[in-house]
């Protein structure tokens, strides 16, 4: 009898992280391995091109929940996945990061009995104004197994009264994924198209709700990026939800005609992959990406007061930066002359997290 595992993804950030778990898990005899997708993002650039790339096979069960406001779409989540729950009855949930697809399913999954495995649990921003917190901070309460990335991780865990045992220091399933995929060649010849030189040009992508909802913070992101493309070209693909804000507030005209910016639409992992690793500089507010520029050692501002991935401040490329154009322009301005500080890569993000999780989930579900 073999034990089932289902694992869910909902996000774009969700599906490099399951792909090697999957992966993993449908070779061990004594595991049954489901895929759940949720639907929280459902465009074939947000989600379709990861499944084509990735090898992750189709979702076994799809719940097509789609948008919505934060309780609609969590709601909807929940609703959605308890009849499937009940009707999989799997032995464990797995969950990745923290978006609202994971406390939605995590938190169906404990009501109903079922153990709850969290990939990546423990990171914290200490900002509850961001989603996300609030949803790392719940599942990490109803989760079972907590599989960690980075030791901060275990510190913020222990102080939440997390027992010891259920936590499990495996490493980075995200660089698993960036490791198997580093040398296979890109879907575009992006450098090619957009005339950039390898080491000479900006990686930009913006989507937090705290820099782009308002007006005020996203006509800050239009300076910085007029900045930046004044000192070295930019690529910027942009996030479904920055494209409709940055219409809302009526910014769109202003950004295509500055020149030497390219605005092109979200890139699938192997167009990003390539064009980040090949970076003079990345400048971001996602959480993932923080971790990617450590591990390829590319320089790494990242646009928020805080970060829930310490790491890659402490050992890697990573630098906070407030919203501000001269502060934006002064780290800029040191990486370009090239400041750069001794960095190495954070322990155990070595491309085997999955094994490590799937050995682990062996052994106990057995
Ligand atoms: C979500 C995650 C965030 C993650 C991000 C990566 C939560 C709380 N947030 O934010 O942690 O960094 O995904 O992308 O779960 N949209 C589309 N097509 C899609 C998906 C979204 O057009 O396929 C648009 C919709 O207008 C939607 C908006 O983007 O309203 C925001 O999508 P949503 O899933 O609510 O959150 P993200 O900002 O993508």
């Amino acid at each position: 009898m073999s034990a089932t595992v289902l694992s869910v993804v909902g996000a774009r950030p969700n599906f490099m992280k399951i792909a090697p778990i999957h992966q993993q898990l449908k070779k061990r005899s004594g595991i049954s391995s489901v895929l759940l997708h949720t639907g929280q993002h459902y465009d074939a650039e947000m989600s379709d091109v990861f499944f084509d790339e990735l090898g992750l096979s189709q979702p076994d069960v799809y719940l097509g929940v789609g948008s919505g406001t934060h309780a609609e779409q969590t709601s909807a989540i929940m609703a959605s996945f308890e009849p499937v729950l009940l009707d999989y009855d799997p032995d464990l949930v797995l969950v990745v990061g923290d978006v609202n697809s994971t406390i939605a399913c995590a938190l169906v999954a404990s009501k109903a009995h079922v153990a709850v495995a969290h990939v990546e649990a423990g990171l914290r921003s200490f900002d509850r104004r961001m989603p996300e917190e609030i949803n790392r901070l719940l599942t990490d309460q109803l989760a079972d197994y907590l599989f960690v990335t980075e030791s901060s991780a275990i510190y913020n865990l222990a102080d939440e009264g997390i027992p010891g045992e259920r936590i499990f220091f495996v490493g980075n399933v995200m660089i698993d994924c960036l490791v198997e995929f580093l040398e296979t060649p890109p879907k575009h010849d992006l450098l090619d198209s957009l005339a950039l030189q390898p080491g000479d040009y900006a990686l930009v992508t913006m989507h937090r709700p705290s820099n782009v909802d308002d007006q005020g913070s996203l006509r800050r992101v239009v300076q910085i990026l007029d900045d930046l493309a004044a000192q070295l070209p930019v690529v910027f693909p942009v996030h479904p939800r920055t494209r409709k804000q940055m219409e809302a507030h009526g910014f769109t005209g202003e950004l295509e005609s500055v020149g030497d910016l390219h605005l092109i639409n979200p890139l699938g992992y192997l167009d990003f992959l390539h064009l980040m690793a090949r970076a003079r500089i990345v400048v971001t507010d996602s959480g993932g990406i923080q971790e990617e520029t450590t591990f390829l050692g590319v320089p790494c501002l990242t646009v928020r007061d805080s970060t829930e991935r310490p790491v890659t401040i402490e050992l890697g490329t990573n630098r906070l930066v407030p919203l501000e154009r001269e502060d934006i322009r002064r780290h800029v301005g040191e990486i370009m002359e090239g400041g750069r500080r001794e960095t190495t890569v954070p322990p155990l993000w070595d491309g085997k997290a999955a094994v490590r999780i799937a050995n682990i989930l062996e052994d106990k579900l057995a």
